[in-house]
């Protein structure tokens, strides 16, 4: 297999494929399943190190290796366990304690900006969210991914007059809890874990939240 590079904030996603590939190419050739450690060797050797990417980025977390086993054996985490791992990481969740609401205008350049994390970005360099790869957001922008669900008028659907009162609470917090780490409110989402791989800062964060949440942001125009 040619070497390809570690690239992009999405390689957990592209390792998942690969493993379901590896392992139907081996069930093709054999009759046996690869072991986890197999597919994972397998993986890392078609894989070369470059600049920043590094091979750390082929290991799967716990819920990660939980959630392709299920994938590839068909077979459902027990809801017990789910629901605890789940409730689990969703009171870890770090609220900022200074507000959630940040810029949108910033917000809409974090979701539009898919650079970071790359081979040919520099250390320190902060990364984008490309948020418009999975999801609909601003009705300005006509090209996005829909592999999320649309997002548009996501704060004026929910009925956000002020993203800073009381009555927004649950939302804000349930808002700021998926895009913190997207699986301590479903488990096995295909979303990146925005805050909790470090991927984006708190106050990009705040600035995507106002995207979403503002009264004033285009999405709820
Ligand atoms: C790789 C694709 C991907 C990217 C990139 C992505 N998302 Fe998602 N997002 C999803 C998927 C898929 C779901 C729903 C199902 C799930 O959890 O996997 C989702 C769900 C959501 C939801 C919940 C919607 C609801 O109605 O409850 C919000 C909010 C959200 N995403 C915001 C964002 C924001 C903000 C960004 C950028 C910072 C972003 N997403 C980037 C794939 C993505």
């Amino acid at each position: 297999m040619k070497k390809q590079h570690i690239a992009g904030v999405f390689t957990a996603r592209a390792a998942i494929t690969l493993v379901a590939t590896t392992a139907t190419l081996l069930i093709a050739g054999c009759t046996t399943l690869p072991s986890a450690e197999e597919s994972l060797a397998a993986i890392k050797s078609s894989f070369s190190e470059r600049g920043i990417a590094k091979l750390d980025r082929l290991d799967q977390t716990e819920i990660q290796r939980l959630c392709s086993e299920a994938n590839m054996t068909g077979k459902d985490i027990d809801k017990k366990t789910a629901d605890k791992i789940q409730t689990a990481l969703y009171d870890k969740i770090p609220y900022p304690k200074d507000g959630f609401i940040g810029d949108w205008r910033e917000g809409e350049r974090i979701a539009q900006n898919g650079r970071g994390m790359q081979f040919t970005d520099a250390a320190g360099v902060p990364n984008g969210a490309n948020c418009y790869a999975c999801h609909q957001i601003s009705p300005q922008e006509i090209s996005y991914g829909n592999q999320g669900p649309s997002l548009l008028k996501y704060g004026a659907i929910r009925q956000v007059k002020d993203a800073n009162s009381k009555e927004a609470e649950p939302i804000v917090k349930y808002t700021w809890a998926r895009i913190w780490n997207t699986h301590s409110v479903n488990l096995c989402s295909n979303m990146p874990r925005f805050g909790d791989a470090g991927i984006l800062t708190e106050q990009q964060i705040k600035h995507v939240m106002a995207l979403l949440l503002s009264p004033d942001s285009p999405v709820n125009k």
